[in-house]
C-alpha cells in the first residue's frame, strides 16, 4: 500500500460492517475492534493481503498470525480439532482465548499466515462489530494488533489512525475494547501449553481443563513432541545458500527479478509478491530435496522481513 492511500472511516452500523467485509473480500486491510484490543484483519487465503498485513506493519520479520473465525465448527475446517480443544472453546469462545492446534491437510490459509509452521493460532472474538464483520464476510480473517512494528497495541480507532493512517484501507470504529490485552495463547499439539498470557487467567484455563499448564518449551519430561510442530521457526531441511548469482551444480534456485530460477518470488522485483510467496515457494523447492541457492533481495520494505526469515532458513543448524 503506498503511504498516500486514504483511509476509510467506518462507522460500525449496516453499511460499515458490509463495506469491511468487501474489502476484506477484495484484499483489503481493515483495522476492526476485537474485545481485546484492534486487529488489523486481512482475508487468511490470500497471500498478498497477508503480506500487506506486514507491509502496513512495517514488521521486519514474518511472526505468524491469528486467524479469526466465527466459531468452533469453523476451526475444525482448518485444525485437528480435539477433544480438549472443544472443552476449551465451549468454556471460552467466543473470547480472548487463542488455540494453536496442528493443520489440516488442504486448509486453504496462506503460508504466510502461519509462517510455514505446520500448526495455527485460532480465535473466536467475542465483540460484535467482529463477529459481524466476520459473519459478512464468510472468510477466515487474519489479525494481528493494529499497531505499526514497536508500537504499543491499539485500544481505540483514533489509536490506529495514529499510528497506521494512509497505510490501511479502513478503520471501522467500534468505540473502546473492553479487555485491552491481547488474547491468551495456548499451544494444543501435545500437551497444553501457555505460550502467551492475555485476557483469559491460566488459572482459569487449568480449572476447565482439570491439569496445569505446561511452558511454552519442550522439556525432556514432557515427552515426544511432533518434528517441526515445537520450532517456533520454518527452515527447510536442505541447506540454504544466500546472496547467490545463480545455482551451483545440485541446487536449485529460487530467483528475484529478471532471471533464469526453478521458482521466482518476483519476476519483476516486487516486494509485496516476493512476500506473498515465500513461504510457499521454499516449500516447494523442500520437498524436491536439493539444495536452495536464493538471489540477492534487496534490504528495503518487506524485503527487511522476507531477509530476516532467510537467514534464519540458512542459518547452521544441528
Ligand atoms: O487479542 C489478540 O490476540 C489480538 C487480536 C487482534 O485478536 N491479536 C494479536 O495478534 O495479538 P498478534 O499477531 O499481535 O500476536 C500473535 C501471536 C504471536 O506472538 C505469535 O507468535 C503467536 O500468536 N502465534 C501465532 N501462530 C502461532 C503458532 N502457529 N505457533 C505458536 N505461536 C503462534
Ligand atoms: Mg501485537
Amino acid at each position: 500500500m503506498l503511504p498516500s492511500h486514504q483511509t476509510e472511516r467506518l462507522v460500525a452500523d449496516t453499511a460499515g460492517i458490509a463495506r469491511a467485509a468487501q474489502l476484506l473480500a477484495n484484499g483489503g486491510l481493515v483495522a476492526l475492534p476485537t474485545e481485546t484490543v484492534y486487529g488489523l484483519a486481512a482475508d487468511a487465503g490470500d497471500d498478498r493481503a497477508v503480506a500487506r498485513i506486514f507491509e502496513a506493519k512495517g514488521r521486519p520479520r514474518f511472526n505468524p498470525l491469528i486467524v479469526h473465525l466465527t466459531g468452533a465448527e469453523a476451526a475444525a475446517r482448518y485444525v485437528q480439532w480435539t477433544d480438549e480443544a472443544d472443552r476449551l472453546a465451549s468454556a471460552f469462545w467466543p473470547g480472548a482465548l487463542t488455540l494453536v492446534l496442528p493443520l489440516r491437510a488442504g486448509h486453504g490459509l496462506s503460508p504466510l499466515v502461519t509462517a510455514g509452521l505446520e500448526t495455527v493460532a485460532l480465535r473466536v472474538p467475542a465483540h460484535p462489530v467482529a463477529r459481524q464483520v466476520l459473519a459478512a464476510a464468510a472468510r477466515p480473517v487474519a489479525a494481528p494488533s493494529a499497531n505499526p512494528s514497536g508500537r504499543i497495541s491499539p485500544t481505540t480507532a483514533a489509536h490506529v489512525l495514529a499510528g497506521l493512517d494512509g497505510r490501511i484501507d479502513a478503520v471501522l470504529d467500534g468505540g473502546a475494547c473492553t479487555v485491552g490485552v491481547e488474547s491468551t495463547i495456548l499451544g494444543l499439539w501435545d500437551v497444553p501449553r501457555l505460550l502467551r498470557p492475555g485476557g483469559i487467567p491460566a488459572e482459569a484455563i487449568e480449572a476447565a481443563l482439570g491439569m496445569p499448564l505446561a511452558g511454552p518449551d519442550a522439556s525432556p519430561s514432557d515427552g515426544p513432541s511432533a518434528p517441526g510442530q515445537l520450532a517456533s521457526h520454518y527452515a527447510p531441511g536442505a541447506p540454504v545458500r544466500l546472496e547467490a548469482d545463480g545455482p551451483r551444480p545440485g541446487e536449485l534456485f529460487l530467483g528475484f527479478g529478471p532471471m533464469d530460477a526453478d521458482l521466482n518470488l518476483s519476476p519483476g522485483g516486487d516486494m509485496l509478491e516476493a512476500a506473498a510467496n515465500l513461504f510457499g515457494h521454499l516449500h516447494r523447492l523442500d520437498a524436491r530435496g536439493a539444495p536452495i541457492a536464493v538471489a540477492p533481495i534487496p534490504e528495503r520494505g518487506l524485503g527487511l522481513a522476507i531477509n530476516d526469515r532467510l537467514r534464519r532458513a540458512a542459518a547452521p543448524r544441528d
